[in-house]
């Protein structure tokens, strides 16, 4: 039987970090859902496309196609890049995923991925939308302090020149959009374990969730 682990949590509370290795640990695939928000988002933001207009969204994603291969992500049969991890087009993505198009077109691409293989997935709505049959349900969660100076050392150790107030202001924001949309918000699954990686180590938090997936799913 595949072996389906959903991973759902606000920006910056560890989700892709945990959820790549678990993955990796386990070799079986890895889905990142923000990533397909954010090629649709910022893609949608360069047609000129408002987020409010469900008609020209409808318009242009009919033109759309979005494909999963061997863990990369292609737009209109191109391969998608590093354009899609700055913080515009976190905005983006989360403004443009409340749109109840937005989510109908990439939850039938990520139902149909998630369908046929053992996966780790992670996103917002992952266990009560994508794959609300998963095994293992986590929702991983920290401060918004927290998660601010994890973004910042990233950027940093990229090269990146940013203000790690700035940054905690986008994750209050992005955390007030994602929680109040009415469609798909970002919320625990009533079945799902949470775990708040504040104080906890990335081996730590991973550790805990292998134990958990050991008791639930047969891998062999
Ligand atoms: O995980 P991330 O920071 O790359 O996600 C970017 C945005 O995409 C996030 O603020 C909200 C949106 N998103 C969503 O609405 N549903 C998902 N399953 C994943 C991401």
């Amino acid at each position: 039987m595949h072996c389906k682990i959903a991973i759902d949590g606000p920006a910056g509370s560890g989700k892709t970090t945990v959820a790549k290795e678990i993955a990796k640990r386990l070799g079986i695939d890895y889905l990142d859902t923000g990533a397909m928000y954010r090629i649709v988002g910022l893609y949608l933001h360069n047609c000129g496309v408002s987020p409010d207009s469900t008609e020209e969204i409808e318009k242009t994603l009919s033109t759309v196609s979005i494909e999963y291969k061997d863990g990369k992500y292609y737009l209109n049969g191109k391969q998608v890049g590093d354009e899609i991890r700055t913080a515009e087009a976190g905005i983006y993505a989360s403004r443009y995923g409340a749109n109840p198009v937005v989510r109908k077109f990439l939850t039938k691409i990520q139902k149909e991925i998630c369908a046929t293989r053992s996966i780790v997935a992670e996103g917002r709505d992952i266990g009560t939308v994508v794959m609300p049959d998963a095994q293992v349900k986590i929702f991983l969660i920290a401060s918004p302090e927290v998660r601010a100076k994890r973004r910042y050392e990233e950027l940093k150790s990229k090269g990146l020149e940013v203000s790690y107030d700035e940054l905690l202001k986008q994750i209050i924001e992005r955390d007030k959009l994602d929680s109040s949309r009415e469609i798909a918000p970002l919320v625990k699954a009533e079945d799902a374990i949470e775990i708040d990686s504040s104080n906890l180590s990335v081996e730590d938090v991973v550790q805990k969730i292998l134990e958990i997936i050991k008791e639930r799913c047969s891998l062999n």
